[in-house]
């Protein structure tokens, strides 16, 4: 695909050459070179209109492990702050040669908007989401499933290991673009995802907007049909949401994206819905989990349970990153140059 602005339209079989993919390239960074020459000559533009440590950091590194050559916006430091609009921003990367350029803002829809630009000047380059507004963050779901599926067939990783796991994601769902990635790629494996937080964070109508597509009368609503899917089930307490479960993925609360109202205490936050290792007991034993990053150590998470070896996938994580990420460049990138 030329883009990749979301994951609502993945398939399995899309998700699974990303996943084995990744999973190549993963063996190529623990060679001593760390490097392929697949991308040489191309130019990878990392527009972060909004702060980043992880995905950035991650898609400097993956585009310099395929050899390409990587420029990086600063907004505060760049002719933003005179006045120019993203639009001409983009245009004035396209105009040096960039082939990729990815794409983080705090508002809804920036990628897309630029994307359809990049289309409608009728050029080759491709767009990837880095996480817009509260929308989508597709490469953090793509690298939260890579690495619950190596952890389940280090070799071979595909959707389908998910099929039948209970999944709970908790927290700041409301304004969580990881959530909606990760629910378009763990429902679309088969795994029965439960979603727990305060009904401020958490709101009645999200029920309406995580159903899977229906079927009109006469009309194919999928074109790949995908039986499996099953609508996640909404939560106001943790307690249900973890009853059994194999994988818990913590959230951050994105206090930036509240109003004053929504905001909950943090202590009664953590007491509240907060993960801990006496909460983890109500779990299968062999539970793991997961949190995007950045952490309110001691809100999401306690931070014992964070550094915690035993049950913490927050290291391999942002480790599945890099690989992840190389996986989509070069995927998108192989065809161009
Ligand atoms: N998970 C994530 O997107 O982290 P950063 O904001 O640090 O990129």
């Amino acid at each position: 695909r030329r883009h990749v602005l979301s994951l609502a339209d993945f398939s399995p079989a899309e998700y699974d050459t990303v996943l084995q993919t990744a999973a190549s390239f993963r063996e190529v960074l623990s060679t001593r070179t760390k490097k392929v020459p697949a991308l040489q000559g191309q130019v990878i533009t990392n527009l972060f209109f909004e702060s980043s440590t992880r995905t950035r950091s991650s898609f400097e590194l993956a585009a310099k492990r395929l050899s390409a050559d990587t420029l990086n916006f600063a907004p505060g430091t760049s002719s933003l702050t005179k006045g120019e609009t993203i639009l001409d921003t983009a245009k004035t990367y396209l105009a040096m040669g960039t082939d990729m350029m990815v794409i983080r803002h705090k508002e809804a829809g920036v990628p897309q908007a630029i994307a359809q630009e990049m289309d409608r000047l009728n050029t080759h380059v491709g767009v990837l989401n880095a996480g817009d507004g509260q929308h989508e963050h597709p490469s953090q779901g793509l690298l939260d499933l890579f690495t619950l599926c190596t952890l389940l067939d280090h070799d071979y990783p595909r959707v389908d290991l998910l099929r039948g796991k209970k999944i709970a994601i908790v927290g700041d769902i409301l304004h969580s673009r990881v959530a909606r990635s990760n629910l378009w790629s763990l429902t679309t494996s088969g795994a029965e995802v439960h979603l727990a937080g305060p009904p401020t964070l958490l709101p009645h109508w999200f029920a309406e907007f995580v159903k899977p597509p229906s079927k009109k009368a006469g009309e194919q609503a999928n074109p790949t049909p995908q039986p499996s899917i099953l609508p996640p089930t909404i939560h106001w307490e943790l307690d249900p949401a973890l009853e059994n479960a194999d994988f818990v993925m913590t959230l951050r609360l994105q206090k930036e994206r509240m109003t004053s109202h929504l905001l909950p205490s943090l202590r009664e936050y953590h007491q509240q819905f907060g993960i801990t290792g006496d909460r983890l007991q109500r779990c299968k034993p062999s539970v793991k989990v997961l949190h995007p990053g950045p952490v309110n150590r001691g809100v999401e998470i306690s931070s014992e349970l964070m550094d915690d070896p035993d049950f913490s996938l927050i290291s391999q994580q942002v480790t599945s990153g890099v690989a992840v990420r190389m996986a989509l460049l070069y995927l998108m990138g192989s065809g161009k140059g």
